[in-house]
């Protein structure tokens, strides 16, 4: 079956990034010259998605202006006949059919999805977490689509972590297929380093099928107490096929402030009109 939704959560708060998500969602902080949740948009209309759907928290309101229609701005831009700005702009608001949804209350990745059951009916969708930012070829998630496509089972996006790191995430144990094609066996959110049953971690980056709305309506809150979807997609992985893929391309943590800040600077550096002053900069203040 085709997958033509995805669904974006952004509802967290953004405590890492406090001062400055205290008046404005983490998702509209600035990677080099746009919000990091447009970077997440763009990678799933160039996959190809149709409809996607962004779960908003309290205090969001700034993600839906962003990607509305902004007449007073254009009007302005081409009054002064700036039309790069103004394309620019006008592409922003055609970025897709972009729906919204409350989750009234902080309770877990796993609800948030839940959220989104009546939106996404009985299709497989896609998820992405805006935390990570993915640079590759082909986008990330149309990798994962194109596997859906193929095995017609719910399919997690994984990378190697440092097993320092793996209590940082949703951890997969898996049975090699091929090259980097995994069939799931087992799922941990968040293990004790001495318990993790692998360092094969989940990247922000699954299609899923919509049996997981059944499970997710019974899940019962896990680490950190809140309800998690990989939890849920443990419980998937008993009833059907759940596989795992190592993409291919480059990921960014820009959920914290040392993977926000490679981001941008090496965004910065392969920007065309500022990229190479950039990197002579930088190369005269590391002397
Ligand atoms: C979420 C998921 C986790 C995954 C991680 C990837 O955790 O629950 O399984 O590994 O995203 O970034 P969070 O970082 O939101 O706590």
């Amino acid at each position: 079956m085709k997958v033509k939704k995805v669904v974006i959560p952004a509802a967290g708060l953004g405590t890492r990034f406090l001062p400055s998500t205290k008046a404005q969602p983490k998702e509209m902080l600035n990677i080099f010259d746009k919000p990091s949740i447009q970077y997440i948009v763009e990678e799933a209309v160039n996959a190809g998605i149709e409809d996607i759907l962004i779960i908003l928290g309290r205090d969001k309101k700034s993600i839906e202006d962003h990607f509305d229609k902004s007449y007073e701005l254009e009007d302005k831009l081409k009054e002064k006949g700036n039309k790069k700005l103004l394309e620019g702009i006008e592409e922003i608001s055609n970025l897709g059919n972009i729906h919204y949804i409350r989750q009234k209350e902080p309770l877990g990745l796993g609800h948030a999805i839940y959220c989104a059951k009546s939106f996404v009916g009985n299709e497989p969708f896609a998820v992405i977490l805006g935390d990570d930012i993915v640079k590759s070829k082909k986008p990330c998630i149309q990798q994962l689509i194109e596997k859906y496509e193929e095995l017609d089972s719910t399919i997690i996006g994984v990378q190697e972590v440092d097993r320092k790191d793996v209590n940082k995430y949703g951890i997969v144990k898996g049975k090699k297929l091929s090259d980097r094609l995994y069939k799931v066996e087992d799922l941990v959110e968040k293990p004790k380093i001495e318990e993790a049953p692998s360092n094969v971690a989940i990247i922000g980056r699954y299609v899923i099928s919509p049996t997981i709305f059944d499970i997710l309506e019974n899940t019962e809150p896990g680490a950190g107490n809140e309800i998690q979807l990989t939890d849920g997609l443990k419980e998937l992985s008993k009833i059907e096929d759940v596989y795992s893929y190592i993409f291919e391309g480059k990921r960014y943590d820009v959920g914290n402030k040392f993977g926000f800040l490679q981001a941008t600077v090496e965004f910065a550096l392969e920007d065309e009109e500022l990229g190479k002053a950039f990197n002579e900069y930088l190369k005269n203040i590391i002397k």
